[in-house]
């Protein structure tokens, strides 16, 4: 890995209502004390549930965050939620451009741009999400899809020296499916990734995720590889069984490096 701290994501999505995600921030911020200094956790829970995770989970160092924004600060716009007002409710990063935003709502590199920049300047740390469908994986065109995203999001934007630059690279065909993807495989587009940010953010040494079906099992697999520095994991972090098991076997990977 080319970072020092190993980095673990969970990405609650629409998985727990209010009272389950406390429930499980409860129980984090209780387990926490035993978590290796060098595992650096963010939780996104659901926008309803974000402020009272974020209570609970802000003396114990776990960082918490949305799992979409909209990028203007305030407004006549129903339904949305600013960067600024998740910033001000306890949030440090969000997560942006996830697959089911790009595909289930239509999103564009377009919209994910702009959501980047309105985090950049409400002093979140977005959490870039890009990977490629299965059928642009069949057609061979993983590289260029993931290029493409990369540039139309990160091209003349930049990026501030003192925030972190992270990418999950999750394929959407891993995504939920228990298909994960071969941690070799998954490095030589870390790999990819990793130059073309340096292209694009020059100076910066961004900090690369992988994300699709990690579970406890796999996720030895992929913290063994130079260009990933962590895993975003869907549905095994939303339960504190499966979670835990992550956390453990994560720390004894970290702990053999
Ligand atoms: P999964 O989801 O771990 O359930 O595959 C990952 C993600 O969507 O971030």
């Amino acid at each position: 890995m080319t970072q020092n701290k190993t980095y673990l994501f969970a990405n609650w999505k629409m998985y727990l209502d209010y009272d389950e995600s406390n429930i499980l921030a409860n129980a984090l911020a209780e387990k926490s004390k035993k978590f290796s200094d060098e595992i650096e956790m963010t939780v996104f829970p659901s926008a309803l549930s974000l402020y009272p995770v974020a209570q609970t989970l802000s003396d114990v160092k776990i960082n918490v965050g949305p799992q979409n924004i909209y990028w203007v600060d305030k407004g006549g716009y129903t339904g949305e939620t600013s960067a600024q007002m998740f910033k001000a409710a306890g949030s440090s990063h969000a997560l942006i451009g996830h697959s089911e935003r790009r595909h289930l709502f239509h999103e564009t590199n377009h919209d994910v741009r702009q959501k980047i920049e309105a985090s950049l300047n409400a002093e979140l740390t977005p959490v870039l999400c890009v990977g490629e469908t299965e059928k642009e994986r069949d057609e061979g065109k993983t590289e260029e899809i993931v290029e493409i995203q990369l540039r139309a999001t990160l091209e003349d934007l930049n990026w501030p020296k003192d925030r972190e630059l992270i990418v999950a690279y999750e394929p959407v065909w891993a995504i939920g499916t228990g298909n994960a993807c071969d941690p070799a495989e998954a490095e030589r587009m870390h790999d990819k990734i990793f130059n073309w940010i340096k292209g694009l953010a020059p100076g910066i040494s961004p900090v690369l995720l992988y994300g699709g079906s990690v579970r406890g099992e796999n996720v030895e697999g992929y913290l063994q590889m130079s260009h990933i520095n962590g895993v975003l994991v869907g549905g095994s972090s939303a339960k504190l069984e499966s979670w835990m098991e992550i956390i453990e076997n994560s720390t004894r990977a970290v702990e053999k490096l």
